[in-house]
């Protein structure tokens, strides 16, 4: 029995040390573990979905958030099976410098130490959204040179802290609306659009390696967005600007149609000598799940993975988290969901097989 916990622990302390008691029970670890006591890989263990896209030099991976690190079989599937993982929440403003200055990195160190523990890659999500910030930050007024010295001290902080340790920093994320405008955040509003180029440069600064990302949705096919950024991208590396990836979220619904042209689109961003990810898919429906949308559904997850297989710069492919246990949709879209390759009970749905089939499984 796990040893009741002191009051005076702090509540990110009793966490992690819950969170490792459950991978302890289910055979995994939670901080990093000597090479022989670690489990295999999932890119080394044949037939995975993470060894299946490593033969073609690519990752499969999927997101995760904290609260789901005390779900052992969760953790075993997540630790076994993908070959890189995105922490949903963890690494978001609110998470990461809660109050001015004062930063924590307890829940994203944890996901970090579990993709370690199971050599998994980590992409940083995300440094720059207008989603999910701290209080202080929304309702503070700030001048543009007050605000400019907390974005960079806040994005060079983080990306410290994890240098060497994600592969990817999802710096800006969904900077444009759907007409191709620059949505009016407030980094927008009191900087203007060179917030993006700033942002870039800060991070590479603080970090040369990881891979610099600008990530959105409703950019899977070519349309008013994936326009904007493709003008961006090309302008900023015009500029010698540190822009290295771009991210296409990829949270389609069967209602609103397969992107057709998404491997096209990839391709156009590949020749402006940026790397393409895959970085949140999901694919929804209107519940009831019929075994006929899971067959569609399917077929769509299995086209998406055969379009970034066909363009040599996409990198990886991560959904949004594999279960349907912990989908985000059904709290977003009521009346929706059945938008992962895994069941609520953690079992593979025809989505899963047809993955693994596209991948050459
Ligand atoms: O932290 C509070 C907790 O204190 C409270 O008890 C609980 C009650 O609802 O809410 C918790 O906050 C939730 C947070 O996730 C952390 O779990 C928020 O309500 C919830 O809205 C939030 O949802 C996240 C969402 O981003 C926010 O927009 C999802 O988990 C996360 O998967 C989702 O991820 C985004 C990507 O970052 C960007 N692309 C779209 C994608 C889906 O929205």
């Amino acid at each position: 029995m796990p040893r009741p916990m002191p009051l005076s622990m702090p509540v990110s302390r009793i966490l992690t040390a819950l969170s490792a008691t459950v991978c302890l029970a289910a055979g995994l670890a939670a901080a990093p573990a000597s090479a022989e006591s670690r489990p295999a890989s999932a890119e080394s263990r044949p037939g995975t979905l993470g060894e299946l896209a490593r033969k073609h030099h690519k990752y499969f991976g999927s997101a995760t958030d904290n609260p789901e690190f005390t779900d052992a079989a969760y953790l075993l599937r997540l630790g076994s099976e993908f070959g890189q993982t995105t922490p949903g929440n963890a690494m978001k403003w609110y998470a990461t410098e809660p109050a001015r200055g004062v930063f924590d990195f307890t829940a994203a160190d944890q996901v970090v130490a579990f993709a370690k523990a199971h050599r998994q890659k980590v992409r940083g999500h995300t440094l720059l959204w207008h989603n999910q910030l701290p209080a202080w930050l929304t309702e503070g007024t700030w001048s543009a040179a007050e605000l400019r010295a907390i974005l960079k001290n806040h994005i060079q902080k983080v990306v410290r802290h994890f240098k060497g340790q994600v592969i990817h920093w999802d710096v800006v994320n969904e900077a444009f609306n759907e007409d191709g405008t620059y949505r009016e955040s407030l980094f927008y509003k009191t900087l203007g659009p060179g917030y993006i180029a700033d942002a870039l440069r800060w991070a590479h600064e603080a970090d040369h390696h990881a891979k610099l990302y600008l990530n959105d949705y409703n950019v899977d096919g070519i349309g008013p967005k994936s326009d904007a950024y493709y003008t961006l991208i090309k302008q900023l590396k015009a500029d010698g600007v540190p822009v290295e990836g771009f991210g296409i979220q990829g949270h389609l619904a069967l209602q609103y149609g397969f992107p057709a042209d998404v491997q096209q689109n990839m391709q156009r961003f590949a020749g402006l000598g940026v790397e393409v990810a895959v970085t949140e898919l999901d694919i929804r429906m209107t519940l009831p799940a019929t075994a006929e949308k899971l067959a569609t559904q399917a077929t769509w997850y299995a086209d998406y993975v055969k379009a970034c297989l066909a363009v040599k710069k996409c990198v990886g492919i991560t959904i949004w988290d594999y279960t349907d246990k912990y989908s985000w949709i059904p709290s977003v879209f009521p009346g929706e969901g059945a938008a992962l390759p895994y069941d609520e009970n953690l079992r593979p749905k025809p989505a899963y097989y047809s993955i693994k089939e596209a991948l050459g499984g």
